[in-house]
């Protein structure tokens, strides 16, 4: 699907102009359970929700966010029935073609977070194939998470920063917090704003604890099969009303 031309002018909520945060990072949640309200296998609420993954991209661009972040496979989620994840690892290998057509139609560039050597070598590929055709790309900054899990992030790159002090090519004392975040999978990648969960749950689960440091938190209990436009600018419009002070003090 093509998007259209964003929005360069922040979006009218009630007459005032509202900042829209550059970086939303999601917790896609409530798949199973949304599916289960409606009586089908939670694999239905898994087909849903990769569908309005599309929708909601094409959406958080048209309202000016430039980076958008989605949780959908976590370290922990291997705990899964072994049906569940083989149609969830299907799933990927379908959406990644899908959104192979949507970043080449609409200018998107893709990034994926995580460890990607426990997936399948298939899916390796398309996701790299994927990372590879879109990194010139100068729309909306996409990342998916697949196999991510926050510890195991920071403990690669622990690892990575071991490896280079081994071998002479860093020193201690050069490991800044800014030299860190350089280690981690989201290396140059502005910190979220805003962080969503849906569907109720009031938890990070090991999602981007280093990068959530100061960012904002917004929790809704609307399933992510059915989270629309509107949600994202509830969430936006909730966003624009808190004051962010970083540890300061505002006047
Ligand atoms: C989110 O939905 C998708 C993944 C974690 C893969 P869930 O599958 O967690 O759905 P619920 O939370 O069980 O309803
Ligand atoms: C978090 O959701 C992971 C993803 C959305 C991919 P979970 O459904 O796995 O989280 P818990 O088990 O409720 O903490
Ligand atoms: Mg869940």
């Amino acid at each position: 699907m093509r998007w259209g031309i964003a929005s360069a002018m922040p979006f009218d909520m009630g007459g005032e102009a509202v900042a829209v945060p550059k970086h939303v990072a999601i917790i896609l949640d409530g798949n199973g359970r949304w599916a289960k309200s409606k009586g089908m296998p939670r694999n239905y609420g898994h087909v849903k929700g990769a569908q309005n993954l599309e929708v909601i991209c094409r959406d958080a661009w048209n309202l000016g966010i430039k980076y958008l972040t989605v949780y959908l496979f976590s370290t922990e989620n291997w705990k899964r029935s072994s049906d569940e994840v083989d149609a969830l690892m299907t799933l990927f290998r379908k959406y990644t073609k899908t959104c192979m057509k949507t970043a080449r139609d609409n200018n998107m560039k893709v990034r994926v977070l995580g460890e990607p050597s426990a997936l399948a070598p298939d899916l390796q590929e398309s996701l790299a194939k994927l990372v590879e055709s879109s990194k010139d790309n100068t729309g909306l900054n996409f990342q998916i998470a697949i196999n991510y899990g926050s510890r195991d992030e920071i403990v690669r790159a622990v690892r990575k920063i071991s490896a280079d002090c081994a071998a002479g090519r860093l020193i201690p004392e050069q490991i800044t917090e800014e030299c860190f975040a350089g280690y981690l999978d989201t290396a140059g990648i502005p910190d979220p704003d805003l962080l969503i969960r849906t569907s109720g749950e009031q938890r990070l689960s090991n999602y981007l604890m280093w990068q959530l440091a100061y960012t904002e938190f917004y929790f809704t209990d609307v399933p992510w099969p059915a989270f629309t436009k509107e949600d994202l600018q509830k969430a936006i419009d909730q966003y624009n009303s808190r004051d962010r002070r970083y540890g300061g003090v505002k006047a």
